[in-house]
């Protein structure tokens, strides 16, 4: 793969020495979030090579057609209207997802006002986008205050389906289906087995239940799901940017609808600045032209993101699939290879557990990680301050320590430092800096595919492996398919 021509890096300390406005250059506050970018390689002149490349790229111009509801998705002749669904989007697709929003609220309000009987629990059936952002929105903020409890269903796996359901009640349990195709082989397997588990339960009327989320109404219609049950979204949601719309019911249900319009607010106001801040000044962009650095440059693989803070550890899964699913690609979105390394591998775990597991290879390793550090100020426990203050101190003296590094005679001691780091630092986490630190992970996302050239929102590489499991599972015959497996087939008896 060609690489692009050479930067040169100095050391983070050198860079810390020779410029005294550093931390004010690379810091940023920014709808209640703190964001430090003061320990990565990012100086002068490598800002204004990625500056020149963004023109060149043309990125404003692609920002502004995103924003305007412009066909941004090539392949599939879509927009991508996610940021329409807080309220930024071109006047015709705002005022459609408010409408949508409109209808969601009504259900919720009829539940709430118990249309469906005593609610006390709701199974969530989805997969991929369909359920990761639902899953990190109860998971952050739902811990103490949930109004009912929400279970995850994804995996195919019967085991997963019955740890599901083993805290519900069949008879208090709304089910919520959330695919954006209403086709996912996952998502409409563990439809049916929910539906079984109600009628096994003796529910006179399981599909009555049922309240399904997609963007191909029709599909839910066949399945069996009242139009009265069903929620729309837009086609030009995509659906690892979809927890705004629909999709996130279940969180609305659970969290309540204050609660998802702060969500929204905060993202909206994530939107402005990614919109309007200049490039010097713009989170998203700088945190994009970093990760071009390390990717490109420094031939980092992976970029490790380790939120500090329990109530964050969904976000790395989150951020897998939005990052890695938008940006994997090998191919610009006008078709031709890419010239340079495209999204890395985005790993990671939650703070202090990791740094006692694998914070080993970050600090002495020979691959060097980009590490990502995400921290609240204020804690949320019942636990006395000092918990909170200790588990920020060792957040603060992981980024220290990678970038100071240690001398010492012992070789197996040394460690060379001058390893990267940023830190997101959230004031307090609630749906509004959970909203804005969301939409900054997407727009970052974006900026990083301007650069690339490549298109964001189609992953048509999952495609595939889909398509063998289908033919198999309806016993087609596969060209081609190779000895490993059908070996595996055989075995398996399956
Ligand atoms: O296979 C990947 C994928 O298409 C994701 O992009 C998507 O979020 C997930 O499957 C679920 O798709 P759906 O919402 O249509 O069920």
């Amino acid at each position: 793969m060609a690489q692009r021509q050479a930067i040169e890096v100095k050391r983070l300390d050198e860079l810390f020495a020779a410029e005294p406005d550093r931390l004010s250059r690379l810091t940023f506050e920014t709808a209640g979030i703190y964001f430090d970018w003061s320990k990565t390689h990012l100086d002068q002149e490598i800002f204004e090579q990625f500056r020149a490349r963004a023109e060149t790229a043309g990125f404003a111009a692609a920002r502004d057609a995103l924003f305007a509801g412009a066909i941004v998705n090539a392949s599939e002749g879509r927009a991508a209207t996610h940021v329409a669904e807080r309220g930024n989007g071109s006047p015709e697709e705002v005022a459609l997802a408010a409408s949508r929003r409109q209808r969601m609220r009504a259900l919720i309000d009829a539940i709430e006002a118990g249309a469906f009987g005593d609610v006390t629990g709701v199974l969530h059936i989805g997969i991929g986008g369909s359920v990761l952002g639902p899953g990190l929105l109860v998971d952050a903020l739902g811990r103490r205050s949930a109004k009912l409890e929400v279970r995850f269903l994804s995996n195919i796996d019967g085991t997963a389906f019955d740890s599901s359901v083993a805290r519900l009640d069949p008879a208090t349990t709304l089910v919520v289906v959330a695919s954006k195709t209403f086709t996912t082989l996952e998502t409409l397997a563990n439809m049916e087995a929910a539906l079984d588990w109600l009628r096994a339960a003796g529910i006179a009327d399981p599909q009555g239940r049922v309240i399904a989320v997609t963007a191909a109404p029709e599909k839910a219609l066949e399945a069996g799901v009242d139009e009265t049950r069903i929620l729309p979204f837009g086609e030009g949601v995509g659906g690892r940017y979809s927890l705004w719309s629909a999709v996130g019911v279940s969180a609305a249900l659970a969290l309540g609808w204050e609660a998802f319009e702060e969500l929204l607010e905060g993202a909206a106001e994530m939107d402005r600045h990614f919109r309007f801040a200049e490039p010097a000044a713009n989170v998203p962009l700088i945190a994009a032209f970093a990760d071009r650095l390390y990717a490109e440059q420094l031939g980092c693989q992976t970029r490790g993101v380790f939120p500090y803070d329990e109530r964050l550890r969904l976000l790395v899964p989150y951020l897998q699939q939005l990052e890695m699913e938008s940006n994997g690609k090998s191919v610009t979105a006008g078709g031709k290879p890419v010239q340079t390394a495209t999204a890395p591998v985005t790993w990671g775990g939650v703070g202090t557990d990791a740094q006692h597991a694998v914070f080993q290879l970050l600090h002495q390793g020979t691959m060097l990680v980009p590490v990502e550090f995400v921290a609240v100020r204020e804690g949320d426990d019942e636990q006395d301050q000092e918990h909170h203050r200790l588990l920020l101190l060792n957040v603060f003296a992981q980024g220290a320590a990678l970038m100071q590094g240690r001398t010492s005679d012992d070789p197996q001691r040394c460690e060379a430092g001058n390893r990267p780091s940023a830190t997101i630092l959230l004031e307090r986490l609630d749906p509004r800096s959970l909203g804005a630190l969301i939409a900054f992970y997407e727009h970052r996302t974006f900026a990083n595919a301007v650069l690339l050239g490549v298109n964001p929102f189609d992953q048509f590489g999952v495609e595939l492996g889909k398509d063998i499991a289908r033919k198999l599972a309806e016993g087609e015959e596969i060209d081609a398919l190779d000895a490993s497996t059908r070996a595996l087939i055989e075995r398996a008896g399956v």
